[in-house]
């Protein structure tokens, strides 16, 4: 099968600040020192990668005490052009929600929706062609899916997540191409694997290791399939489908609880009026 990749806008944040202080998910330890320049030339490795298959990347202005806002992911869901921002669930990360409305306030989003509920961005939402995939158990409160179903008028399916090393549901799920996505299904609640196995039924299963290896972290244009580069175990299947994977290595900021796709909100454009 032959896979198009489609040009994509991104939002980043350099990890100028990045540490280790305090533990909000499992695979913080703030015992382990953070190699700062390693962070950053992993984090411009992964920049580059998207700015050389042609996608575009905005950033923004890391702010020193916020070492988590590398985390970029969990500060909105943008879908159509429409912004929900986040509401975080722990005070150590309070602060970007707002650094990122002022971020689309300032770049031209005007319909921008403060929520009311706990969110954590696309950390807990996945955009399909068909539905929003919405996390909750550890982050997310399930009000916030109503609150987005509400705002983007998108039929948003409530997934319960169950393992708290995979706290966030990009950590445990990943759309790979319109309705096709790839997961780890003891993540989920037996309720929401046979939900997921209803909607997905093709959908490529991943399995301890690659998923404890961040693999399910990932961004996929369509094509490229940029991913953690320990979950070796993911090259064969995503190529047998036709997708190009990318292995990346981000270990640095593995130590935060994050790889490729926390490092990455996608800006998913209003569609194009009819002509
Ligand atoms: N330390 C961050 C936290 O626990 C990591 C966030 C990872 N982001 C993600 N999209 N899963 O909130």
């Amino acid at each position: 099968m032959r896979r198009d990749a489609t040009p994509r806008r991104y939002l980043m944040c350099a990890p100028a600040h990045f540490k280790v202080t305090y533990s909000i998910n499992p695979w913080m330890d703030p015992t382990k020192p953070v190699d700062l320049p390693l962070a950053l030339a992993q984090w411009e490795d992964l920049r580059d990668r998207y700015l050389s298959l042609g996608h575009t990347v905005e950033t923004l202005e890391p702010e020193p005490g916020l070492p988590d806002m590398v985390f970029a992911a969990n500060g909105a869901l943008v879908v159509d052009g429409r912004v929900l921002g986040a509401r975080f669930a722990y005070p150590e990360r309070t602060a970007e929600a707002e650094i990122h409305l002022d971020w689309f306030r300032a770049n031209g989003f005007t319909d921008i929706h403060e929520p009311s509920h706990v969110n954590e961005g696309e950390g807990d939402f996945a955009v399909t062609a068909s539905w929003i995939l919405a996390g909750r158990g550890f982050r997310s409160s399930p009000l916030s899916h109503d609150e987005a179903q509400e705002f983007f008028g998108r039929p948003v399916i409530g997934l319960d997540l169950v393992d708290p090393r995979y706290y966030h549901l990009d950590t445990a799920l990943c759309v790979l191409d319109g309705d096709e996505i790839m997961y780890h299904p003891p993540a989920f609640s037996p309720g929401s694997q046979a939900v997921l196995r209803r909607l997905f039924p093709d959908a490529l299963l991943v399995d301890a290791p690659d998923a404890a290896a961040f693999g399910l972290n990932s961004v996929s244009d369509g094509r490229h399939v940029l991913l953690p580069q320990a979950a070796t175990g993911l090259l064969a299947p995503l190529r047998e489908r036709g997708f190009e994977p990318i292995p990346m290595d981000l270990g640095e900021l593995l130590k935060g609880g994050g790889s490729v796709k926390c490092c990455t909100q996608e800006l998913r454009p209003a569609p194009e009026p009819p002509a």
